[in-house]
């Protein structure tokens, strides 16, 4: 029995070691951690249950018959965090790069079908070299049935990727359809094709930091939703995120323990607003002021800054915040910040996590550029994902809510169930400026007719009570009492069920 089980110990060692030493000094050397180095900062402390640990690829081709290493390139299995169940795959750079062939396919499909099966969520954590490239088209069928399950798991249970080194052609899809991705800046990429076919294909040189780093996915294209200095950065702060999620469309998010009390006042918020209504104040403020110890778990925050979104608690539950930001483009709703936005509240919806959202945008983002990108078809994205959601959604208008940007906003008319002003809100068709010179444009030059109507149209129009006579406004709540009111309003939301009329699914302008 002695012998069996020392053959055993002696098995598990050489599957530890991977591609063997050298490769693990190498990956170090690049600033990296190791795949099971990773698993191990990520889960609880010995919760690890690997699986497969000596599968082996079965390619004969190009002599890979003599080049068998256990475990094919990605460790896989399911362990804790904070608790609670998760499963998840590591590729292993050491081992062919981290290279997908069918066995390694396979491996990842495991774990997707037992976290859908046991509605728990899947974590990939990617460094690798794509298709195995002496295995051909069964790599490629690999990765095609991996995309199959993303797409089963999309909605049931949250999928999340961790890019943490290279990432590149069929490794790159199947992050794309998960619900988040997180980098680590300097030592991973995301492209479809690296700087070499793109120099054979375009003639651009780029770097593979320029093609796909974290800079560009995290500022230019909006691919990642946030980026860490280092592998142990990205890893804790993943714990952290964890929390803010259920395991699953049926599960409910973790109530934290709560210390914070959720009718605080908080004074300094009766003069966030400052008196001239064209200067920009910071909306991240009121989030921080609001939410349970200032904890805020923003996503994509390089990316268009005009709109926040990120994750929160209330009395100990999580929350989606989506805000629109002042201090970026006076908040405006462009397309970028369009698709950012639905996007998440789409999350949320999947995910049973209310979404507070606080409102001060002048409009849409007028201008060739904008309409030409499909300002239309982006704008009513976030239009659709607000209207479709069914989870609770309380609104507060701290300050502008103009035009097509109001009923986005989250409005009573597309279903917001709690819809709160501050006094200070201006709730119209658009700016005092335009409305007049448009109404009254016979009077333009007359600057003594002009500043009466100008006047005039204020006063009528830009306060939160013509909205609140219609009872498009629930209720204008003081400011410094705004934590209190969210509060209090979702708690009244708690058993909150509406359902949307059968269909196969929506149609949502992608
Ligand atoms: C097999 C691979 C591999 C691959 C890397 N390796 N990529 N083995 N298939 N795709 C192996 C290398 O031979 C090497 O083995 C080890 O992994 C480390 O690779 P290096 O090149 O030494 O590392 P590095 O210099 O850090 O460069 C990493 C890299 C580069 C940028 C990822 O290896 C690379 O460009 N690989 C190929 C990328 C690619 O074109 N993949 C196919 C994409 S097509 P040894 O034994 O020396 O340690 C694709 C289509 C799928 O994925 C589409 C589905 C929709």
């Amino acid at each position: 029995m002695q012998t069996i089980l020392d053959e055993l110990e002696q098995r598990r060692e050489v599957a530890r070691l991977g591609g063997g030493q050298r490769r693990i000094d190498a990956q170090h050397k690049k600033g990296k951690l190791t795949a099971r180095e990773r698993i191990s900062l990520f889960l609880d402390e010995g919760s690890f249950e690997e699986f497969d640990m000596f599968v082996e690829h079965r390619c004969t081709d190009f002599g890979m018959e003599n080049s068998k290493i256990p475990g094919d390139g990605v460790v896989t299995g399911w362990g804790t965090v904070n608790g609670r169940t998760v499963y998840l795959f590591a590729k292993d750079f050491t081992v062919f790069g981290g290279s997908l062939s069918e066995t390694h396919a396979k491996k990842i499909m495991k774990i997707q079908d037992m976290a859908l099966r046991n509605r728990a969520p899947v974590i990939g954590l990617f460094d690798a070299g794509g298709a195995r490239i002496q295995e051909g088209v069964a790599a490629l069928g690999g990765y095609g049935e991996v995309f199959l399950r993303n797409t089963m798991a999309s909605g049931v249970i949250p999928q999340i990727s961790l890019i943490m080194g290279p990432c590149a052609g069929g490794d790159v899809y199947s992050p794309a359809m998960t619900d988040f991705i997180f980098m680590v800046r300097d030592t991973s990429y995301m492209f479809v094709t690296g700087p070499d076919v793109v120099k054979t294909v375009t003639n651009e040189e780029v770097t593979a930091e320029d093609l796909g780093g974290a800079s560009v996915h995290t500022v230019k294209s909006s691919i990642a939703d946030g980026a860490y200095d280092n592998d142990v950065e990205l890893l804790l702060q993943m714990r952290r995120f964890m929390d803010f999620l259920p395991s699953s469309n049926v599960a409910e998010a973790p109530v934290l323990p709560n210390t914070d009390d959720p009718a605080r006042l908080e004074m300094s918020l009766d003069t966030l607003i400052p008196d001239n209504p064209n200067q920009p104040y910071d909306m991240k403020e009121l989030i921080h002021k609001v939410v349970d110890d200032g904890d805020f778990f923003e996503l994509q925050e390089k990316f268009a800054g005009n709109i926040i979104t990120g994750f929160a608690r209330l009395e100990g539950k999580s929350v989606g915040i989506i805000a629109n930001q002042p201090l970026v483009l006076a908040g405006v709703l462009d397309s970028d910040a369009s698709r950012k936005a639905a996007r998440f509240v789409r999350f949320c919806d999947c995910f049973s996590i209310p979404v507070v959202t606080f409102v001060d945008v002048p409009g849409f983002l007028p201008g060739t550029a904008q309409e030409y990108g499909g300002l239309i078809k982006h704008g009513a994205k976030l239009l659709f994902a607000y209207a479709e959601a069914t989870v609770p959604k309380v609104t507060l208008i701290t300050r502008k809510a103009y035009g097509g940007a109001y009923d986005v906003m989250s409005s009573k008319h597309i279903r917001g169930d709690v819809n709160y002003a501050w006094p200070s809100a201006e709730i119209a068709v658009m700016g005092a400026k335009g409305a007049v010179e448009i109404i009254f444009r016979k009077d333009i030059g007359d600057d003594d007719k002009i500043a009466e109507h100008t006047k005039s149209y204020e006063d009528n129009f830009l306060s939160p009570f013509v909205a609140a006579e219609r009872g498009y406004i629930d209720e204008v709540i003081l400011p410094h009492n705004t934590r209190n009111r969210i509060s209090r309003a979702l708690n009244m939301l708690a058993n909150k069920t509406v359902e949307n009329p059968w269909k196969k699914h929506d149609n949502i302008p992608l």
